[in-house]
């Protein structure tokens, strides 16, 4: 598995990428053999309870990306730029970025992507952090558009086309696409030397990208391009309920639980 963005290139398969927010989610992504674990600002909606990305904070993401870190050794680990930390000064967003590969541990950064990151992309290859771009459906701009499918029209198709040549040609090491006709996708993907990784973006992407909650069957809301592929929640929710009656019941602790005598020493 690749821990450099040099291995991040499209090999036979498709690459896999899948979004964490904590260890232990991040080693069963390790194990199950992802390519890279994006440490998303999806966490807002999918871990922190919030209904955007737009609340999402740098320490907040440092924090998830230092967590995934520690559990993992084989994978590459992108920390997602939340909005605001980036493109409004260029100090600031060097600073930030920087945060996330010196405090975190990151092997590189996430940006979304428009005409206002293509300098910022060629600044942070510069000096050392790798950048994923991303175009399409930017949810950090969910107060201009919402979350509608981008590209749709030929100037607009041709736009993002411009844009992913601009960011490729400004050092990105890769290309997220998320909600964009699958001819688009595939359009870009043959045009540009990066990996494209998609999400909405049909079957053509160099790679493919997930939220985890979605992949594992926790979301209350399964996008109709994502799909879940097991049913965590039902298993959350009968773990939970099955602890509280045995609690109510009396059927826990038993009596094997009751008097362990050994150190745990052991276990950590
Ligand atoms: O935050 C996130 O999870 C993302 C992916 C959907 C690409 O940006
Ligand atoms: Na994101």
């Amino acid at each position: 598995m690749p821990t450099t963005v040099r291995e991040f290139r499209s090999g036979d398969a498709p690459l896999t990428m899948v979004t964490a927010y904590d260890a232990p989610t991040a080693a069963a992504c390790e194990t199950a053999g992802v390519d890279a674990v994006l440490v998303g600002d999806s966490m807002g909606n999918a871990a922190l309870g919030y209904d955007s990305t737009i609340p999402v904070t740098v320490a907040e993401v440092a924090s998830r990306t230092a967590a995934v870190a520690r559990a993992t050794d084989e994978t590459l680990v992108i920390a997602d730029m939340p909005f605001l930390s980036f493109g409004v000064s260029e100090a600031e967003s060097i600073e930030n970025a920087g945060r996330m590969m010196k405090e975190a541990n990151a092997h590189a950064v996430k940006l979304e992507s428009g005409p206002h990151t293509v300098e910022l992309t060629e600044r942070l290859a510069a000096v050392g952090i790798p950048v994923m771009a991303h175009l399409g459906l930017t949810p950090q701009k969910v107060n201009q558009l919402g979350y509608a499918r981008q590209g749709t029209s030929e100037e607009a198709a041709s736009e993002i086309a411009d844009l992913a040549t601009a960011h490729a040609d400004a050092g990105a090491f890769a290309l997220v696409l998320e909600h964009v006709p699958a001819n688009l996708a595939a359009q870009v993907t043959e045009a540009i030397d990066i990996p494209t990784i998609g999400i909405g973006a049909g079957p053509d992407c160099d790679g493919q990208v997930l939220v985890v909650n979605d992949v594992l069957g926790l979301s209350d809301r399964l996008p109709p391009f994502a799909e879940a592929f097991g049913d965590v929640k039902s298993e959350m929710d009968s773990a939970l309920s099955a602890y509280v009656e045995a609690v109510e019941t009396g059927a826990f602790p038993a009596e094997k639980h009751s008097h362990v005598e050994a150190d745990l020493d052991d276990l950590y």
